[in-house]
């Protein structure tokens, strides 16, 4: 999220200028202002009366304007940004950037600036591709600019190569990154599990279960929001990797638990994946045929991620996470299962309330001093809310020893 902090959005000429208008609405949507500013190749493309509509900010457009120096110096353009992002950025503006001109608003603000600068280019493939405009985006990306590597594609000028405006998303991410706050678990590492897992029954079947993974990536995303360096192991689900954090892919029980002792030392780990229970315990080479009586499929207790981390010795995270999915006695299941596993706190969910696969998780939080029934929340809120209580744990208090 980018909650009050402000953009000053450059937008230099060329076709893709008009994507500036999809880019000021995905940034207000994430909570940021955005002042634009239009260079006189930009307004052939985008007039600054669109720009100033969507940004609800005025556009600024001239350097000798004695209005708009009236009304906002341009070095106090430059200065009140949190970062300076160039969308789309021509050919000519980076070289501009790359040697100190300054003759025009955007230039000179470029050059004013000690903010972070963020370059998204656009141009045709051979100007991209071109020896002056790579040797002025080195020295861009020298001097610390980020540049947000255009895309792959057909172009509109009827050319195939690289050259396009990277998408919005990765725009908005680098914007992202670059105002990253550090976080109150800077420092810290974490180590998520997620998902089910899959235990092989034979190489077509498995043993698996509902876990859509939602709760565990929400977690890990947030921890990471916080600062925390954090490892998701994941069982297979439909979900994206999340945001900055290391995803580790696994299918069985087995594999998660190597994931995750491969992850150790940790300061937390939060075990939120439905690992399954039980493995075939020789899964079969071939295919199972049918032959007309049932298979003989012994089963095997799957190793335990939650009670290993838990019991890791030396390598114990300092706060370890479980979850409970219970369908009855919530609580006193809960309380039965953090001292069977070890563990600090158990996050315990009623899955009679059709959670798995929802966006949503009335959980209640079992720790050594208290019970805390959390009113019902999205997954997403779940994982900030765990992430925060984690935080004050890992920052402040120093925890008691599980008894
Ligand atoms: N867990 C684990 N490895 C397993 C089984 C469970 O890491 N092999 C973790 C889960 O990630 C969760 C917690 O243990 O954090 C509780 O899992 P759950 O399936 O609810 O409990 P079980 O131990 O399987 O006990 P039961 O099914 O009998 O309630």
């Amino acid at each position: 999220m980018l909650d009050g902090r402000q953009v000053l959005l450059i937008v230099s000429g060329g076709i893709a200028a008009y994507k500036a208008l999809d880019l000021i609405r995905r940034l207000r949507e994430r909570g940021a202002s955005v002042r634009p500013v239009v260079t006189k190749g930009g307004q052939e493309f985008v007039t600054p009366l669109s720009l100033a509509a969507l940004a609800e900010s005025p556009a600024y457009t001239d350097l000798f304007s004695l209005k708009d120096e009236a009304e906002m110096g341009h070095i106090r353009l430059a200065r009140d940004a949190d970062v300076i992002l160039v969308a789309p950025a021509t050919a000519d503006l980076l070289a501009k950037m790359a040697h100190g001109l300054a003759d025009d608003l955007a230039s000179t603000l470029l050059l004013a600036a000690d903010k972070p600068i963020l370059v998204a280019p656009a141009m045709n493939h051979r100007m991209w591709e071109h020896p002056a405009t790579k040797a002025n985006v080195a020295i861009l990306a020298a001097r610390g600019v980020g540049i947000i590597a255009p895309g792959v594609g057909a172009m509109a000028c009827g050319e195939t190569g690289t050259g396009r405006l990277a998408e919005s998303e990765d725009i908005l991410a680098a914007v992202e990154a670059a105002l990253r706050r550090p976080g109150v678990l800077s420092g810290r590492r974490a180590l998520v599990t997620s998902g089910p897992t899959y235990e092989p029954i034979d190489p077509v079947r498995y043993i698996g279960n509902h876990s859509s993974g939602k709760q565990g990536h929400a977690i890990a995303e947030a921890l990471a929001a916080l600062g925390a360096e954090t490892v998701l192991v994941t069982g297979p689900t439909a979900l994206a990797d999340p945001r900055c954090v290391r995803s580790v892919h696994v299918e069985t029980a087995a594999q998660m638990l190597a994931a995750c002792r491969a992850a150790l030392p940790v300061d937390v780990a939060v075990c939120a994946a439905a690992v399954a229970d039980w493995r075939a315990a020789k899964p079969a080479a071939q295919k199972l045929k049918k032959t007309g009586r049932l298979p003989d499929i012994k089963l095997a207790e799957s190793v335990d991620v939650l009670r290993s981390l838990s019991a890791a010795g030396n390598l114990r995270p300092r706060l370890v996470v479980g979850f409970a999915a219970e369908t009855e006695a919530l609580v006193e299941r809960a309380q039965a299962k953090r001292a069977a596993k070890g563990c600090d706190w158990i996050v315990a969910n009623d899955v009679t309330a059709g959670v798995f696969g929802s966006d949503d998780n009335s959980v209640v939080l079992v720790t050594d001093a208290a019970v805390e029934t959390w009113p019902k929340l999205t997954k997403r809120e779940v994982g900030h809310r765990l992430a925060a209580r984690i935080a004050q744990v890992l920052t402040h208090a120093t925890l008691a020893p599980h008894g």
